[in-house]
């Protein structure tokens, strides 16, 4: 039995929304409901409390005064159905100004929309972008069909039907579940697993660098949850400020002595993780500290080495590759070439033009891409959850590629 969270927006598929609630009642869960003002000038909120059996979280008449904390935190999953075009885009834009936009944007469970509105509405160039958007961020859509609209238009727009929804939520629901039923407390042990974490440092002369954001908390994450699972842990680490108890750490500054510590290591790895922010190009060092001359300075930078491509090229068939792609646009397409290109078994692509996830955060969120063409997304999680998903997903590949 799970807690299910239902938002109804402003649409006249708002009444599905009714059927919706009493599939999943009916189906032994828990549901709570909770309307924008927009919603109770279609459907009436005592419908929703009589068929769900709670109150319904409603703008300017919340069950407490931080209701939108309490409902977030007590889903298992989020549907909102019907979505309308404004609250796609709101969503889309981290904007809270309403109870259910506030819930949303505390929410820690999966969400999924159920977008509902006129054709044109629906075909509109930026509601296409937001959807897009959204679906890049691991947010679930169960986009409409086509049929005769409320408006008597013919055309894309129409919320499916609540059977086929409640089914889809239930599928995500239960496959959420599956993925952290992977994780168990011992299934590194006697493996051995490098980890690459941390920011990479590329001296131009003495006193001055090129670095990234890269605070090395992914990586350490990672580290961590890999020795609790019983694996013999290598971390090849950039300079960070962090302390851990993890025996075996190779401290590097560039990517060069990157490079250098993991040909050292990686042949005695059956699972290597590169999670560590490496330079992609370096400056041609100057011995001396360079002197204030011109108006201009020219740097020339020189490609590093492709750590995560040596390690492709040079993988053992027995051995499980995870590399990292850190995107801030057309996640889904980079990630999928790097991939192919690196010839990884498994690609974590990060959005790092997110402020609450990617560097420096303490949570994140990952869409993994795996060579068999499967894609998970992982939600917004703490580092910690994030990891031992990724090591309960490589373990897995790794006992698969090794029967
Ligand atoms: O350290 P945090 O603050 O916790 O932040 C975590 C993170 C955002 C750094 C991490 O989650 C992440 O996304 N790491 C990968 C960063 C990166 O360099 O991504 P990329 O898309 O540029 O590189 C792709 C992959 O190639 C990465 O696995 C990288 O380690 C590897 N690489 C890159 C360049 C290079 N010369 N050699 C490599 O092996």
């Amino acid at each position: 039995m799970s807690n299910i969270l239902v938002g109804v927006t402003g649409g006249i598929a708002a009444y599905k929304s009714a059927y919706l609630v009493r599939e999943f009642v009916r189906a032994g869960h828990n549901v709570k409901v909770m309307m924008t003002k927009k919603a109770e000038s279609f459907v009436s909120h005592t419908t929703f409390e009589a068929l769900s059996l709670n109150p319904v979280l409603r703008e300017n008449n919340t069950p407490t005064p931080i209701s939108h904390i309490d409902y977030s935190s007590w889903a298992d999953v989020c549907i909102i159905a019907p979505a309308t075009a404004n609250t796609i885009g709101k969503i889309n834009a981290g904007i809270a100004d309403n109870e259910l936009l506030s819930t949303i944007l505390a929410l820690k469970c999966p969400l999924v929309l159920a977008p509902a509105m006129n054709t044109n509405m629906y075909s509109n160039t930026i509601v296409q972008e937001n959807i897009r958007s959204l679906q890049s961020k691991g947010i679930y859509m169960i986009l409409p069909a086509s049929g005769l609209l409320a408006c008597q238009t013919e055309g894309e727009g129409k919320m499916q039907d609540p059977d086929i929804i409640a089914e889809k939520v239930l599928n995500i629901l239960n496959s959420e579940n599956d993925l952290s039923l992977k994780i168990e407390n011992d299934m590194l042990s006697g493996l051995t697993i490098l980890i690459t974490a941390g920011p990479t440092k590329e001296y131009i002369d003495p006193v001055r660098y090129i670095t990234n954001k890269s605070s090395g908390k992914m990586g350490y994450a990672l580290a961590e949850e890999a020795y609790k699972m019983g694996a013999n842990v290598i971390l090849i680490s950039g300079e960070v400020n962090i302390k851990s108890d993890i025996p075996n750490i190779q401290k590097i500054v560039s990517a060069e002595d990157m490079y250098n510590a993991f040909l050292s290591f990686y042949n005695e790895a059956d699972i290597i993780i590169m999670a560590a922010a490496v330079a992609d190009y370096f400056p041609v060092y100057e011995n001396k500290k360079i002197k204030k001359n011109d108006n201009e300075l020219v740097l020339h930078l020189q490609k590093t080495k492709d750590i995560l491509s040596y390690a492709g090229t040079h993988k053992k068939e027995n051995q499980v590759l995870v590399g990292f792609a850190a995107e801030t646009n057309n996640m889904e397409e980079y990630a999928k070439q790097k991939l192919e290109k690196k010839k990884a078994d498994i690609i974590a692509a990060n959005d790092v033009s997110r402020k609450d996830i990617g560097f420096d955060s303490i949570d994140n969120e990952i869409t993994l891409f795996f060579a068999d063409g499967s894609i998970t997304h992982t939600g917004k999680q703490s580092k910690q959850d994030i990891a031992k998903i990724i090591l309960a997903e490589s373990a897995i590949l790794h006992s698969e590629k090794n029967k």
